[in-house]
């Protein structure tokens, strides 16, 4: 057949969840995009575990490497997580052949965003990534495609399904931190070391790439002020509340003339803002564009189904030959990072 062939590497929450939007709606994909779409092959830890998801008739690779060079997958899918390998050296290999990638890796692409986009482009294929920012918000393209004919002054928001469903657990529910956290996990929020999302870090990979995104820059990690919601207590949220606040934990990316400023902290946001409305495991992501004005999106920020919308977008528009430069120009032309004096 003339099918566009996936190997997918991790079948946890997002991976399972990417499996079963492909197998529920692929005569529908196969419409939007004018052929099949095929999973044949896939990567996990464990072999023996019950996925909930029908895996007949698809090659089992023990090792993700060997699935991003396998000759009958056409697009990689990393799903895996972490910054090294193997999901650095699997979407290494993936792109050096001459394959498509798409991931949700965000510690990844903060970490080697640059490198990896100058890779892609060597090898003319695409390396998205729609689901590792806000996951169902479709911020990543808003950004690059949407709002590429502005300059954009800021991007700001709340990029963390689990601090956020953890803040508003401990507001209107009256449970423990320990508690909404480990409800956050069970729900397949977290991630597979929650201390990235309270701690504020998955919220930095997210800003930095983001704000490399917005104002043109290289990724650059290491450059965020990072604080996280470890030790918010209720006391606080309710303080906060008799003032007239809610507290968020918000990554922020601002263009001075100094250069380019990213903070991730909790912050006391007025109750009647909009961000102050933003519940649960939803995300929202704020930009400013000196043409468009103000703009907000809002949407579910983690999660196995909202997670996939995302990761099943980016498979759609390679599919239809949609290449992009990773980062909205080429890896050549992003300016070295100038961080803002503070
Ligand atoms: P999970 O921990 O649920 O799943 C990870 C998967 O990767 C598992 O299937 C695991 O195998 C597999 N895996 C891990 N290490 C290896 C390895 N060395 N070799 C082969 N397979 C391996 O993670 P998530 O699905 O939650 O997250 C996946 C990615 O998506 C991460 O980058 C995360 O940051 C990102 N993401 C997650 C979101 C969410 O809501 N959960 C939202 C947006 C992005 P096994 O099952 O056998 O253990
Ligand atoms: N752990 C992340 C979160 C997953 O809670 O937002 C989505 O990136």
């Amino acid at each position: 057949t003339n099918a566009l062939r996936l190997g997918i590497a991790g079948l946890g929450t997002v991976g399972t969840g990417v499996v079963k939007l492909l197998s529920a709606d692929a005569d529908r994909l196969a419409m939007r995009i004018g052929r099949p779409l095929e999973i044949t092959g896939v990567s996990a830890r464990d072999r023996t575990k019950d996925r909930g998801i029908d895996l007949d008739g698809i090659a089992w690779h023990d090792d993700p490497v060997a699935l991003a060079r396998a000759d009958n997958v056409d697009m990689f899918v990393e799903l895996m997580g972490g910054e090294g390998d193997p999901a650095k050296a699997a979407v290494e290999t993936a792109l050096k052949a001459g394959k498509h990638v798409v991931t949700a890796n965000k510690a990844l692409l903060a970490h080697h965003g640059t490198a990896l986009a100058r890779l892609a482009e060597d090898g003319g294929v695409g390396l998205n990534y729609e689901a590792a920012v806000a996951g169902g918000i479709p911020i990543v393209k808003t950004v690059r495609e949407s709002l590429a004919g502005n300059r954009i002054a800021r991007v700001f928001g709340i990029m963390n399904g689990t601090c956020n469903f953890i803040l508003t657990m401990m507001e209107n529910e009256g449970v423990s931190f320990a508690e909404a956290l480990a409800e956050a996990q069970r729900l397949g929020y977290a991630e597979a070391d929650p201390t990235f999302d309270v701690g504020g870090l998955d919220t930095a990979h997210k800003l930095a790439i983001l704000s490399a995104l917005a104002f043109g820059t290289e990724v650059s990690v290491s450059s965020v002020y990072v604080e996280g919601i470890e030790h918010i207590t209720r006391q606080d949220i309710r303080a906060a509340r008799d003032l007239g606040f809610r507290i968020k934990l918000l990554g922020v990316g601002v263009e001075t003339d100094s250069g380019v400023e990213q903070r991730v902290h909790p912050t006391l946001v007025p109750m009647d803002s909009p961000i102050a409305d933003v519940q649960g495991v939803f995300n929202a992501v704020g930009v400013t564009g000196d043409f468009v004005g103000d703009l907000m999106l809002e949407g579910q920020g983690a999660g196995a189904f909202a997670t996939a919308s995302s990761v099943a977008s980016d498979i759609v528009d390679i599919a239809r030959g949609h290449v992009a430069a990773p980062f909205g120009a080429p890896a050549t032309a992003l300016k070295p990072y100038r961080r803002a004096r503070m």
